[in-house]
């Protein structure tokens, strides 16, 4: 059967950055950061981004684009004939189902604070009762269930219209608008009236606070984040290499996809950070950041339920670009692995990923009393954890050297794959680079985080 195609070269990019901005960009960026001392982590994560997180987003479409399929079968076909690079595609699979795991529910919260603010629930509220409101929210088992299913099942449904006249046109449209609110609300939330502080905390470095965190810690995180915010690791990104014909050389459409992925994280910091210092939020306040915070910079401002109900809209879209995108993974998982049909994959994974969500869900609640990791963390912290500090860095890891080893696919067909069409090349300078630098720094990082997360007080 012939692969489907994207419609434009638009539609690539703008897919791709669907798949990379998400809550990784909105709600995860600003509250790690918020947890790790502000600017000090923010360059550390540019850094690891611009190193690490671009050559291997090229890697991933170069084995998406010469393969033709997913990462269920893309290492079957290009590996050197018995070699076991394959059983890669078991984890693969694994982290992408691990991702929407806890994905699902918090772009279900999304949806749900946009009704709420635009039912004007959080008017005339303080900010305690901000918070308040959030905590009662986890209390409500059945609520973030129905939430949580109405994204899985609307997600599954548009990946069930097919490439082009589902995932893209709608992906496409929702992104345009995303891009264009989010400078709008940036602008308001500057210039609150106590926004500086918040300025200074998320542009000024103080590395003294990085100190205070553990070194290892914070520099752990930044590379489990630098690799969420791109969905590097995992082949998420890798399939949308197998939608695009060879007109264009991968390292450039990279930059750009990365370009614009920092860009929304930036921006979305330039909102959270101002409104945490104005309205007397502590940023390192964890994963309801964005829903104790962001509702009283709406109650602050004229036409606040209007400006909130469609701030919380379209991080709903955020988030559903990304699962979209996951879902078609998972989709061509089964597809490519079984020869099923669409409509067979997108049924059977509906209860699959329902499923699989609900302990995110109960974790909250019913299953409280298991704290994973460390007093306090949820089922949630604990499914972040397993992907974003272990599937995402060691994925990669096997992305880099699939790419560059002779053992592998090799050097040789990676940077022809890569270079073909126009645009920026990769050039053989990098090979040592990417053959053996690049992966020791990911080893160190992974080994150092881990020994000081658990062996270290
Ligand atoms: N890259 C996706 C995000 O940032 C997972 O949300």
């Amino acid at each position: 059967m012939k692969r489907e195609k994207f419609s434009s070269r638009l539609g690539f990019i703008l897919i791709s950055a669907g798949c990379a901005i998400g809550l990784g960009n909105v709600w995860r960026f600003p509250y790690i950061t918020g947890q790790y001392g502000g600017a000090a982590f923010v360059l550390i994560y540019l850094f690891f981004l611009a190193i690490l997180g671009i050559p291997i987003l090229v890697c991933e479409f170069a084995v998406g684009r010469s393969s033709q399929v997913s990462a269920a079968l893309s290492f079957d076909r290009l590996e050197p004939k018995g070699t076991k690079w394959h059983w890669f595609k078991w984890a693969a699979m694994g982290g992408n189902y691990m991702l929407m795991m806890f994905y699902t529910t918090i772009a279900g919260w999304m949806l749900l604070y946009f009704f709420k603010m635009g039912m004007g629930h959080f008017e005339g509220m303080d900010t305690n009762q901000v918070a308040e409101s959030f905590s009662q929210l986890q209390q409500q088992p059945v609520l973030m269930t129905v939430f949580m299913v109405v994204i899985v099942v609307a997600c599954f449904g548009i990946c069930g219209m097919g490439l082009q006249k589902g995932v893209e046109k709608i992906t496409k449209g929702m992104m345009l608008s995303l891009l264009i609110l989010m400078i709008v609300l940036a602008i308001k939330a500057i210039s609150l009236p106590g926004a500086q502080e918040g300025l200074k905390f998320y542009l000024l470095p103080d590395f003294g606070k990085v100190k205070e965190a553990g070194i290892a810690k914070v520099v752990f995180a930044a590379l489990g984040q630098s690799f969420f915010t791109l969905s590097i690791g995992i082949g998420a990104i890798a399939i949308f290499g197998s939608y695009i014909d060879k007109k264009r050389r991968l390292a450039g459409e990279a930059i750009w996809i990365s370009i614009l992925d920092t860009s929304v994280a930036l921006v979305a910091g330039l909102i959270i950070f101002p409104s945490c210092f104005a309205f007397g939020v502590d940023p390192g306040t964890g994963p309801q950041l964005v829903f104790v915070t962001l509702p009283n910079v709406f109650n602050s401002m004229g036409g606040g339920r209007f400006w909130g109900a469609l701030f919380f809209l379209f991080m709903t879209f955020a988030a559903v670009s990304t699962v979209i995108a996951v879902f078609q993974n998972i989709i061509s998982f089964a597809m490519d692995l079984t020869g099923c049909s669409r409509k067979k994959a997108v049924l059977v994974n509906i209860v699959v990923v329902i499923l699989l969500s609900m302990p995110c869900v109960l974790g909250f609640n019913v299953l409280s009393g298991f704290q994973p990791l460390k007093p306090g963390n949820t089922i949630l912290d604990l499914e972040d954890f397993i992907l974003s500090n272990n599937l995402l860095p060691l994925g990669s890891m096997v992305y880099l050297m699939f790419c560059t080893s002779k053992k592998g696919w090799g050097w040789k067909n990676f940077v022809t794959e890569a270079n073909t069409g126009k645009g920026i090349g990769i050039s053989n300078k990098l090979r040592f680079y990417m053959s053996y630098i690049l992966p020791i720094i990911v080893f160190v990082i992974f080994i150092w985080g881990y020994y000081e997360m658990f062996f270290m007080k």
